[in-house]
């Protein structure tokens, strides 16, 4: 059985792969051994930049034994073949998003890492920051009474104003659904838990667009994809959503609230790990600062989580555990809309418990899960950033891509269990996994 910091390579050197390297540098449970890229000398020069020994192809650091986890940083099209060739090659996979192009891959993913005994998560983990874990911890808290609605919107003329090679994000996998939609949709789901149903409308502005920076500053690439989304949610717990995803404003904007009973949250950005968390009481004209803690290290918290689930899974020398996360079929097949939904409120509730309830929490891989934090069973290690956590998100993207494209509102036939929230005193920079 291996112990110690989990061997980790980072497969895709561009431009993400900075912010992973650095993070996952400061995390004692995370040995990085290898960065791989399909440009040879993007993956050497990242390598050399973070001190990681190893740089190659993939083949290569598949080879190598003591790669235990893959962190895909690859382009969204290679991201289904990459973790595919990871988990034959026996390692565990943390992909970044959208975890798949389709739901279908996802499943066929799980399956194969499940039957192998793997692990498997997703990006993204800003959930797991101060931001949106203080705003997970408000709402259980009752600071707004029964939650009852949320509205989010994301807005901006695209990434090629920045990003040097952004004709991806026109492709499908991409576009502001698929490629912002996991941050805002991931936290809906943290806090609200499974969708039940959607509701959407999609159109593409232009069908040409223009690199803005970079060595191809000028040249024009193809719009394949929706590029101003706006959809409704219905989520299983009988909050009601609506999110706007667009990349055609000249207006940018992001906007995240949640409104409950007794008022309404106004919850930080969820591509970032920081606060503000404000509060606005009914009745009140003021808004207020609530407090923001934990973690604000970046990219590579979902990672650090998943080595220390990989260690406890590990210990337990059993079969595997399902992940926190694992996929749980819709509560009543072919009524995918619980009673609690439209024109039945969510029943009275003394405080919220978060998604699901309390019992939704609890983790399969309890017991496994103590670690050196002395965190209580099934908080420490639960592989919260999980790929059926990022499945339900990808099935939710491509409901509504369908529901845009029929005009229907379209059901989601699986639920997830959300993630189990982080105990206060998480900290992924204690050294937990110990050699022996
Ligand atoms: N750029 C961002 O700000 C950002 C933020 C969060 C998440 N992401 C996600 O991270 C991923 C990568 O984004 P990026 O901006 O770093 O892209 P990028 O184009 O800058 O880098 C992708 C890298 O992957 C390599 N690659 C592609 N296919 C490969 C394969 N089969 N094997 C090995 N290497 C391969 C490419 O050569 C390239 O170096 C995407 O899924 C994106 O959605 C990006």
């Amino acid at each position: 059985m291996n112990t110690g910091p989990l061997g980790v390579a980072v497969v895709g050197a561009g431009v993400i792969s900075a912010e992973y390297l650095r993070t996952l540098s400061t995390f004692p449970d995370i040995r990085l051994v290898a960065v791989a890229d399909l440009l040879p000398e993007r993956a050497a020069a990242a390598a050399r930049a973070h001190g990681v020994p190893l740089a190659g192809d993939l083949p290569t650091v598949l080879d190598e034994p003591d790669v235990e986890l893959i962190v895909n940083l690859t382009v969204p099209a290679a991201h289904a073949q990459v973790a595919a060739a990871a988990l034959r090659a026996g390692k565990h996979v943390y992909g970044e998003k959208p975890f798949t192009p389709t739901p279908a891959e996802a499943e066929k993913l799980i399956a194969e890492a499940s039957e192998r005994g793997l692990l498997l998560g997703g990006a993204p983990d800003t959930f797991l920051g101060a931001g949106l874990q203080s705003a997970l911890r408000a709402i259980r808290a009752g600071h707004i009474g029964v939650p009852v609605a949320a509205t989010t919107v994301v807005q901006s003329l695209g990434p090629e104003s920045w990003h040097p090679e952004p004709g991806f994000f026109y492709q499908p996998g991409a576009g502001p659904l698929f490629d912002l939609g996991p941050y805002y949709l991931t936290a809906l789901v943290a806090l609200f838990g499974s969708v039940a149903r959607v509701a959407a409308t999609a159109v593409r502005a232009r069908e040409r667009r223009t690199v803005g920076s970079g060595p191809w500053a000028g040249r024009t690439f193809p719009v394949d994809v929706p590029t101003h989304v706006s959809a409704l949610l219905d989520f299983a717990s009988g909050v009601s959503a609506n999110s706007t995803f667009s990349f055609d404003s000249a207006h940018p904007r992001i906007r995240f609230e949640v409104t409950g009973t007794e008022g309404t949250l106004a919850v930080p950005d969820p591509n970032t790990f920081r606060g503000p968390l404000r509060l606005r009481a009914n009745g009140s004209e003021e808004w207020r600062e609530l407090p923001v803690t934990g973690r604000t290290d970046g990219r590579g918290l979902g990672v650090v989580d998943m080595a220390r689930a990989v260690r406890a899974h590990e210990a337990q020398a059993g079969p595997a555990p399902a992940p926190a996360g694992h996929s749980v079929p819709a509560a009543r097949p072919g009524h995918p809309v619980p009673a609690a939904l439209p024109g039945h409120p969510v029943p009275a509730r003394a405080a919220y418990d978060g998604p699901g309830g309390r019992a939704a929490h609890e983790d399969p891989t309890a017991g496994a899960a103590r670690t050196a934090q002395g965190s209580p069973p099934g908080q420490a290690a639960a592989n919260r950033a999980s790929a059926a956590l990022a499945c339900h998100v990808l099935a939710t993207m491509t409901a509504i891509t369908q529901s845009a494209a029929t005009g229907t509102f379209v059901p989601l036939s699986a639920q997830v269990v959300p993630p189990p929230p982080l105990p206060d005193d998480w900290d992924p920079t204690a050294a937990t996994l110990t050699a022996g």
